[in-house]
């Protein structure tokens, strides 16, 4: 009888074993999955771009994406971002084919596809332009944690400012976030990771 008792407790022992294992491992792909404690940047959205065609952020599954927030009426911010992104694409040579520039607006109002086609070549060739509606903007920029708001002048012209954040992303083919540049990154600074990444 103590035999049975024996081996009954054995048997108890192996399975309790058993099921707290499966949960440490449970555990352990939760965390390694992203769920827990981080902060996820990008995600999908579905915009309009210069030539007045809907996309999604599945459209360019394959490439990177190089994706800033701004809009045409920027005096200097956003030309200079742009203009930064335009030169480190030249300098990384072939591997620029690799990545699609793309500008999105924060100011919809004014920044129509027409608007954005007569913009974006100034900066790039294959710069792309996203406009869309003010719910489809206000939810791409809440993915990458975009701040942007009007800024209300007394300028008589009925033109106005926007305050905005001006980080430049890197999402990979997959779609998921890479790395960042700060506003103010050199061109050739730009380029050096890329070259690194790509
Ligand atoms: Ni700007």
């Amino acid at each position: 009888m103590r035999r049975y008792i024996g081996l009954a407790f054995a048997v108890v022992l192996a399975v309790a074993i058993a099921f707290g294992m499966r949960y440490m491992l449970g555990q352990q792909t939760a965390s390694r999955s992203g769920g827990v404690g981080q902060v996820t940047i990008g995600g999908p959205f579905t915009l309009v771009n210069q030539d007045g065609k809907t996309v999604t952020d599945k459209d360019f599954r394959g490439r990177y994406m190089l994706v800033y927030f701004g809009y045409t009426f920027c005096p200097d911010v956003c030309p200079t971002s742009l203009a930064t992104i335009a030169d480190a694409l030249d300098m990384i040579g072939k591997k620029a084919d690799k990545v699609v520039p793309i500008l999105i607006t924060i100011d919809p109002e004014r920044d129509t596809p027409a608007a954005l086609k007569a913009y974006v070549p100034n900066f790039y060739p294959r710069l792309v332009g996203l406009s869309g509606s003010a719910a489809q903007i206000k939810a791409v920029a809440k993915e990458y944690r975009v701040y942007y708001a009007r800024v209300d002048s007394e300028s008589k012209d009925g033109n106005y400012l926007m305050d905005h954040s001006a980080i430049t992303y890197l999402m990979g083919p997959d779609g998921k976030y890479v790395t960042h540049f700060s506003h103010g990154v050199k061109a050739e600074d730009m380029a050096k990771k890329l070259n690194s990444i790509l």
